[in-house]
């Protein structure tokens, strides 16, 4: 399939989506398609807007009074700032991992499940089946099946990231945020995330923030540049890092701003 036919099925489609905390307007019209079963990077200097627009397609700011949104997010189609959606529905199927793992200090198993719980439904045995394949589908479950009852808090850095992963996988979401997944990891447990979310690719759409352009390009099918809340450049990684069109993405990946 060419990358313009995989456009035409995008998962996700962000248009003209502005949004401003009090009169700062920190997303000034960001319009980009996401296709399934791909991996996005997005990156840009610090402040540029990446974490705010990963909350957005959350819809993580409809708690935050002075944020103002406008514009649409079609997942499939569907606008998810539709009055009509319910919000816990589009955070099921949209999950998010951030940069701080943040298990709760609840036991391994009862971090994987807490979703499924809120969401209704599954107990017993299924239950575990759910735990067992999420913390496999998170390359966890060889480390901790035999002490799924100990406390989350009490697994490494890069354990615990990989335990929130499997946590968001759990409820079964079809596109996974993830807002610079492994900056608080060492590079062993990087590498480790890194492989799952190639791995994931396979089953999820994922979009992901991250300051190592060495990162997005090996994961990443296509890079956005973000700037001052706007993206400048969003391209096919490759493309993006080899020949890059505007002068600030030029600078920006050869590193001369920060
Ligand atoms: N809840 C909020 N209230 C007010 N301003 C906010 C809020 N969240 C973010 N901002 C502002 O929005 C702008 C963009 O922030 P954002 O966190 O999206 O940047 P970022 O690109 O993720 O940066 P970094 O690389 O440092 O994480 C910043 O100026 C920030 O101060
Ligand atoms: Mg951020």
């Amino acid at each position: 399939m060419s990358m313009s036919e995989n456009l035409d099925a995008a998962k996700l489609k962000v248009r003209d989506l502005r949004l401003s905390f009090g009169d700062k307007e920190v997303l000034k019209g960001i319009s980009m398609d996401i296709p399934e079963k791909e991996i996005v990077a997005l990156i840009g200097p610090s402040g540029c807007g990446k974490s705010t627009l990963l909350r957005a397609i959350n819809r993580m700011h409809d708690l935050v009074p002075i944020a103002r949104v406008s514009g649409e997010i079609f997942l499939d189609g569907k606008n998810i700032y539709d009055k009509e959606l319910d919000v816990v529905d589009i955070r099921r199927r949209i999950g998010m991992v951030f940069q701080k793992p943040n298990p709760f200090p609840k036991s391994i198993a009862e971090n994987v499940a807490y979703g499924l719980k809120i969401a209704g439904g599954t107990s017993g045995k299924n239950l575990q089946d759910v735990i067992k394949t999420s913390l496999e589908g998170a390359a966890l479950w060889d480390e901790v099946k035999d002490s799924l009852d100990k406390s989350g808090l009490a697994l490494s850095g890069g354990q615990q990231q990989r335990l929130c992963i499997a946590r968001a996988i759990a409820v079964k979401p079809e596109i996974i945020l993830m807002d610079e997944p492994t900056s608080a990891l060492d590079p062993i447990s990087a590498n480790k995330v890194e492989k799952l979310m190639l791995e994931l690719k396979k089953d999820y759409t994922i979009i992901v923030v991250t300051h190592n352009m060495q990162q997005a390009q090996r994961v990443a099918d296509r890079t956005a540049f973000m700037y001052l809340g706007e993206v400048i450049e969003y391209r096919p990684t490759r493309e993006l890092f080899e020949s890059p069109i505007h002068d600030l993405t030029k600078n920006y990946i050869s590193g001369d701003f920060g």
